[in-house]
């Protein structure tokens, strides 16, 4: 059959960008048509199975936005903040639906990424649980019926190497209460994603929390965005739109 979704993927060597190649590899709607690593990167210009040894597709790593835009339906972004400004002209100019999946952006960026959802359409995704949006709706529902007045902390704790802090989800969740929550954020040994909200009254307390077991989930998350976000018309979409919970 023949696969009706191309999709060029940013950071594809990366802990989550590699669990999406093997999703994509097992994909029967998508096909991966550009796998992009870093400017520099050593891996530009050599063959995907280098990396991925049971890759049987006949595709070179590379770092050329242009080419990656040409043939490309849906382009998904799971490097680092840096790599945006370098292709966001591209995907502009070309008009290819957008999913940024990674986090640590200013809120500069953040504002940046609203006004071109006005041109292209765009998912942003800090977690792509579909878990995330069901916590987000508990929470929301806590803050408005339990105590008004309840202390709220979201906690968070993630691997060593993650690189920002709080974690995107953090602030997500963050900006989805009316209150201004403690946000605190731990790094330990090889944590996938917990993110913990707490609602504290002198009398009791409500805790949230959701545990992310295997970073497949987010693979499996990423796929069913790519899916969503396929043919959408230009606006701006989050992992909620693919529930059309809230
Ligand atoms: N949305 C979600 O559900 C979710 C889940 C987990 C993580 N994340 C986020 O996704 C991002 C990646 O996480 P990770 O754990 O996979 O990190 P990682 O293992 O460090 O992977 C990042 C990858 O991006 C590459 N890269 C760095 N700068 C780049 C650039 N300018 N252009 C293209 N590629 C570049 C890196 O290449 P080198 O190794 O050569 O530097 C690396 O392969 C982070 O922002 C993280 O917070 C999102």
């Amino acid at each position: 059959m023949q696969k009706s979704i191309r999709v060029a993927l940013i950071g594809a060597t990366g802990k989550l960008g590699s669990k999406i190649v093997l999703k994509l590899l097992e994909s029967s709607t998508i096909s991966l048509e550009h796998a992009i690593v870093r400017p520099k990167s050593p891996l530009i210009g050599k063959p995907l199975s280098t990396f991925f040894p049971s890759c049987p597709l006949p595709l070179l790593f590379h770092a050329n936005y242009e080419k990656m835009c040409r043939d490309s339906d849906v382009i998904i972004d799971v490097s680092h903040p840096d790599a945006l400004s370098r292709y966001i002209p591209h995907v502009l100019r070309s008009e290819k639906a957008l999913i940024i999946g990674a986090t640590g952006y200013q809120s500069s960026t953040e504002k940046l990424v609203e006004e071109i959802s006005t041109h292209i359409p765009i998912l942003r995704a800090p977690n792509f649980s579909l878990g995330i949006p069901f916590l987000a709706k508990f929470m929301q529902i806590c803050e408005e019926a339990f105590h008004k007045n309840a202390k709220v902390t979201i906690e968070e704790w993630h691997h060593k190497n993650k690189k920002d802090a709080p974690s995107g989800t953090a602030l997500f969740l963050a900006s989805k209460l009316k209150t201004s929550p403690e946000l605190i954020s731990h790094r330990e040994d090889e944590i996938v994603g917990v993110h913990k909200i707490c609602f504290e009254s002198a009398s009791e307390v409500i805790e949230l929390t959701h545990k992310a077991l295997s970073r497949d989930l987010y693979a499996e998350g990423a796929i069913k965005a790519i899916e969503f976000l396929h043919q959408k018309p230009k606006g701006l979409y989050q992992m909620a739109d693919l529930l059309a919970i809230m």
